[in-house]
């Protein structure tokens, strides 16, 4: 057995005798419970899980998790041809993304045209090209934090506003349209689906997927995965064809993916669903994700004054109290810039990634590991290794102080105990919504720190250990005080106009 990597046992792959198969029914029936343990357990402790458990069979599946960075490199990287597909998951996939939305579709030509359609709208060229807009997004999140604590005040409950401000910026860029208000009906209406599609489609799968007889019957799990699959193409289905409306009567439609979908269609092979599936991408990958970084990043600062004390020193000797750090001072505060790399290690919402599958057989440094294995990217030792992150569960910026790199040019360095984490994943399958992402954290970060000091609430501590249970991925509800820091706050945040999308 190597270090992070547990091959099977070749009862697994070879004809059992009478005791391996007994062996392999304990395994299995010890097994098969995990997913629905997993699903019930918040993401801390699913982790803690999974460091006990390097590698498992779930009945006749198989699984390797994948805790060493060498090991990750050279599975998900250098052999990326064989392991970058996805299992066919019968909820998830099959029930609900039906082979689409880019994370569902296998490794064919559908998931290279799909990436590379949408992917234009995720490029460090096309933040460049938003870049306007998602400045204002920012803007309006301090505004609505500035209003709502009343000048330090009131509490603030960063969930709903920092949702509402990731979900902007994404109906921005996949259909040219924005929010008003965090009231807004559309920010439940999508909240609410992306919070059924998380409790539907948990990390290792559901019950379906194995026992197979399950999928013959009407299950409740099968009929609430329809009915989300019919409300994603209802929902968005119905804003492409407003869109389409506009294009029609000659109105001007910004540029956006919704856009060149439409304009595409026929060429690129798209069907009606193809174009509903990429659009709703962006609402279950780039919002609970984005905003649960900033909401951990709140929950953290007040348990951690002497990083605020030391981001104010770095902000006020850059940039200055007349105004605040725009994207192009990031280069200039790397001491912001590894705060935001902190929080994505000891927070990435995903502790396992999405599993990638494998699609040849395939024997690493001896081991077999055969065709259609569940590989999963097991984050969390990942980032709490003691080579790389020494005193790895302290949380400590200035572990990432030398670190001028983006996270995408960090995932490409060749020594891999160089790179920044793991958390946009690994590989052919690694996040393309990097750029934005890291947009987003910066402006949002870099100004709550520029323009409040976070305080916890007089006898509400905030749980840094456990997880609101729907998203898996941000902390439990919690509320904090921002004290405006200076009054040049108030001035800025009444500056800027409306935009006209
Ligand atoms: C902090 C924010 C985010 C985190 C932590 C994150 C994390 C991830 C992870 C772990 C994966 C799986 C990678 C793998 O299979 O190896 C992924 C895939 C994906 N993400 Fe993100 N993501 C974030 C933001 C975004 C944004 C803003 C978008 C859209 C603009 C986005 C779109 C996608 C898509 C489409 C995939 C599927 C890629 C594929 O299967 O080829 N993500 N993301």
């Amino acid at each position: 057995m190597s270090d992070g990597i547990l091959a099977f046992p070749s009862i697994l792959h070879t004809v059992p005798s009478l005791k391996a198969t007994l062996a392999l029914a304990l395994v299995a029936s010890l097994c098969y419970v995990l997913p629905f343990f997993c699903a019930k357990m918040s993401s801390t402790r699913m982790a803690t899980l999974f460091r006990l458990v390097p590698s498992f069979a779930i009945l006749a599946f198989l699984y390797v998790v994948i805790s060493d960075p060498h090991i990750a490199r050279d599975i998900f990287v250098n052999n990326g041809a064989i392991f970058s597909s996805r299992k066919d998951y019968f909820i998830k996939n099959q029930s609900i993304l039906r082979g689409r939305a880019i994370t569902a579709s296998q490794y064919n030509d559908k998931w290279r045209n799909h990436r590379r359609i949408a992917g234009q709208f995720m490029t460090p060229k096309a933040v460049a090209g938003f870049a306007n807009e998602i400045d204002y997004e920012a803007h309006i999140l301090m505004q609505t934090f500035y209003t709502e604590t009343a000048k330090g005040a009131g509490p603030v409950s960063p969930q709903h506003d920092t949702v509402r401000y990731a979900l902007n910026v994404m109906l921005i860029m996949a259909l040219g349209i924005r929010t008003e208000a965090a009231s807004h009906p559309f920010v439940d209406r999508t909240l609410e689906l992306t919070l059924e599609f998380n409790d539907l489609t948990g990390p290792l799968s559901n019950i379906e997927d194995f026992i197979t007889p399950l999928q013959w019957f009407n299950t409740n799990l099968k009929k609430r995965g329809r009915k989300l699959h019919d409300a994603f193409i209802e929902v968005y289905g119905a804003l492409l064809l407003e869109v389409k409306a506009k294009m029609d009567n000659g109105e001007d439609v910004p540029d956006c993916l919704a856009k060149t979908l439409l304009l595409t269609r026929e060429q690129e092979g798209l069907d009606w669903e193809d174009m509903c599936m990429l659009i709703a991408v962006f609402v279950l990958g780039g919002v609970h994700s984005t905003a649960g970084i900033i909401q951990w990043f709140m929950a953290l600062l007040p348990a951690h004054p002497e990083v605020q004390r030391r981001a104010h020193e770095e902000l006020d000797a850059v940039v200055g109290q007349d105004s605040w750090p725009t994207a192009e001072d990031e280069a200039r505060l790397p001491y912001c810039r590894a705060i935001i790399k902190e929080v994505l290690r000891v927070h990435a919402p995903f502790w396992m990634a999405t599993p990638h599958y494998s699609t040849e057989d395939f024997v690493y440094k001896g081991y077999f590991i055969p065709k259609s294995t569940s590989i999963v990217l097991n984050c969390y030792t990942l980032h709490h290794d003691e080579r790389r992150y020494p005193d790895a569960h302290a949380f400590s910026p200035e572990r990432y102080i030398d670190d001028h790199l983006s996270c995408a040019d960090s995932a490409k360095l060749s020594n891999v105990m160089e790179r920044d984490h793991w958390t946009f994943g690994a590989g052919r399958r690694i996040c393309p919504g990097m750029a934005v992402a890291e947009r987003e954290l910066w402006l949002a970060i870099s100004r709550i720190l520029w323009s409040f000091t976070v305080h916890e609430m007089p006898n509400e501590p905030i749980s840094l250990e456990e997880y609101e249970g729907q998203s898996g991925r941000t902390p439990k509800p919690f509320r904090v005080r921002l004290i405006p820091r200076h009054d040049r706050v108030h001035s800025l945040l009444q500056s800027r106009d409306e935009i006209s999308l």
